[in-house]
């Protein structure tokens, strides 16, 4: 059994609210109900934890970077700022993909540059809630 979690950082909790025309219609639980769904055959347990608090996603990366098998991790606005995530991306043993819903490179120059790329495994970016079906699948 592979234990894979996503964790989504500060206003994903508004998903399906906030800026629709950007980030979709559609609530990050609506969502977790059609991905759990998809991979119901597969051998794996989906876990899904949202904060708006950095320290707490620090937390969380500590708490499961040791024994799950794969982190996906969409770390909002903190991915633009956050060296802290960074040093806790490298001192964890799990690999992280890094997902953005939007196209961050087709924004404002101020979403170009992540903190996480370099110490993610990989990066999936501007397809949508897409994205994090498409990590799921590289972990399986
Ligand atoms: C985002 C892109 C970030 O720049 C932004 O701050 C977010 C969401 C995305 O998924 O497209 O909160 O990570």
């Amino acid at each position: 059994m592979l234990r894979i979690i996503i964790i989504n950082g500060p206003n994903l909790n508004l998903l399906g609210r906030r800026e629709p025309e950007i980030y979709g219609e559609d609530t990050f639980e609506d969502f977790m109900i059609h991905l759990k769904g998809k991979f119901v055959d597969s051998d794996v347990e989906l876990t899904y934890f949202q904060s708006n608090h950095e320290g707490e996603l620090l937390d969380k990366l500590h708490e499961v970077g040791f024994h799950y098998d794969g982190i996906i991790l969409n770390a909002g606005a903190y991915t633009h700022t956050s060296v802290a995530l960074a040093d806790a991306i490298s001192g964890i043993e799990t690999p992280v993909i890094e997902v953005h819903i939007s196209n961050v490179h087709k924004r404002e120059s101020f979403r170009h540059h992540s903190y996480v790329s370099s110490v993610a495994e990989g990066i999936i970016i501007g397809f949508g809630l897409r994205g994090y079906e498409l990590a799921v699948e590289y972990f399986l």
